[in-house]
């Protein structure tokens, strides 16, 4: 089944909460009624597109001049098992927590790390999305969608998505072309556990030791305790990428701030913390507009009620600039910026 509308409000349709409005607005559950309505309406298929599941990571400066296509691609399917691994597949609609309480119930580790992220599952490779020491890439085997050039179905094997800090191929190359439409897990079954980052470990124990269910319990309690609920607080999570620079920068930048944390980040490379650089450069809790820095993780953006897209992005290019002054390190935006 297909749905479609015009002059759609996408307030609704982001967790920002900012009132943009889409000249077209399309529903659509399943991958035939899809390429159906693209072979019938040629009017829509030559506007510029966008993909958007939950909206949790994007930020609307100005109306969508396009089609916005809303994929409801519903259903998780145990495709094979053997005694090691669980094959699943989960349609790009499926809401990302849903999933994951779903696998941890069934006893399927791989994802629990990933509990509460806000958002739906055909995003999740798109954005590579990360979180406690794991990310998406360590579970996807296989992502299925449709070229909407050629309306033509395809798959992309875990090589092919070419995964990287928050982005993959989907995000780069294939940008606007290609439509996630289900995403292949292999998930274990005799899990491993990843505990090392930060408070995790002493938050599971406190819970009576290491199951997946206490991971996912310790990861929503400690994501609460820090991150707004886009139900409640108008936010994309983090605003900016952890920028990576190399080891002599890392080096430079701790002689003169002891404090500030230095992760590795591959060969001659190390990862700083965005948020550490946005508080320290004065911005944690401040406000401009309706528009402010979060008090408790100064990598996240929130709409106080009423901002406009173009106040937020304001707010994001100041931060931007005060952190370049202060540390010489420019911070990219990890949320997806439509119309700037
Ligand atoms: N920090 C500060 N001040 C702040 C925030 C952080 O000094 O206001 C310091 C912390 O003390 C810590 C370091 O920065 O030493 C890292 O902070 P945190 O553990 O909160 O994680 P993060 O690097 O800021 C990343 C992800 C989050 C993810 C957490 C936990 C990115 C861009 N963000 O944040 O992902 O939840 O790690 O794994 O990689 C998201 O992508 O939307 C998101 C929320």
């Amino acid at each position: 089944m297909y749905q479609l509308k015009h002059n759609f409000s996408l307030k609704s349709n982001n967790t920002f909460g900012i009132s943009a409005i889409a000249k077209h607005y399309l529903t659509v559950d399943s991958v035939e009624d899809l390429i159906q309505f693209f072979r019938e309406n040629n009017a829509e298929k030559n506007e510029k597109r966008l993909f958007l599941g939950a909206g949790s990571n994007l930020l609307f400066v100005t109306d969508f001049e396009g089609i916005v296509i809303h994929p409801e691609m519903d259903g998780i399917d145990l495709i094979s098992q053997n005694e090691d691994i669980a094959v699943i597949e989960a349609g790009a609609g499926v809401v990302w927590d849903y999933f994951v309480d779903w696998c941890v119930g069934n006893g399927f580790g791989g994802v629990e790390n990933l509990s509460l992220i806000p958002g739906n599952v055909g995003a999740v490779p798109v954005q590579n999305i990360g979180a406690y020491g794991i990310e998406a890439e360590s579970v996807i085997a296989e992502v299925k969608g449709i070229d909407m050039d050629t309306l033509e179905s395809k798959s992309f094997n875990h090589d092919e998505c070419k995964f990287g800090y928050r982005t993959s191929v989907f995000k780069e190359l294939l940008k606007e072309r290609f439509m996630v439409t289900s995403v292949v897990f292999h998930l274990s079954k005799h899990p491993e556990f990843h505990l090392e980052y930060g408070a995790l470990e002493a938050e599971v124990s406190k819970l009576g030791g290491q199951t997946l269910q206490n991971i996912r319990k310790a990861v929503i309690s400690i994501r609460k305790s820090k991150l707004p609920d886009p139900s409640k607080v108008g936010n994309a999570g983090s605003f900016f990428k952890n920028p990576v620079v190399s080891e002599a920068v890392g080096r430079a930048l701790k002689n003169s701030y002891p404090d500030i944390p230095v992760y590795p980040a591959g060969p001659g490379l190390v990862k700083l913390a965005a948020g550490w650089l946005i508080e320290n450069a004065g911005w944690k809790g401040r406000s401009v507009g309706k528009s402010a820095v979060h008090d408790k993780q100064a990598l996240v953006i929130i709409n106080k009620g009423g901002a406009t897209g173009e106040e937020i992005f304001e707010l994001s290019g100041m931060v931007v600039k005060d952190v370049l002054q202060k540390f010489n390190i420019e911070l990219e935006r990890e949320v997806l910026v439509i119309g700037n």
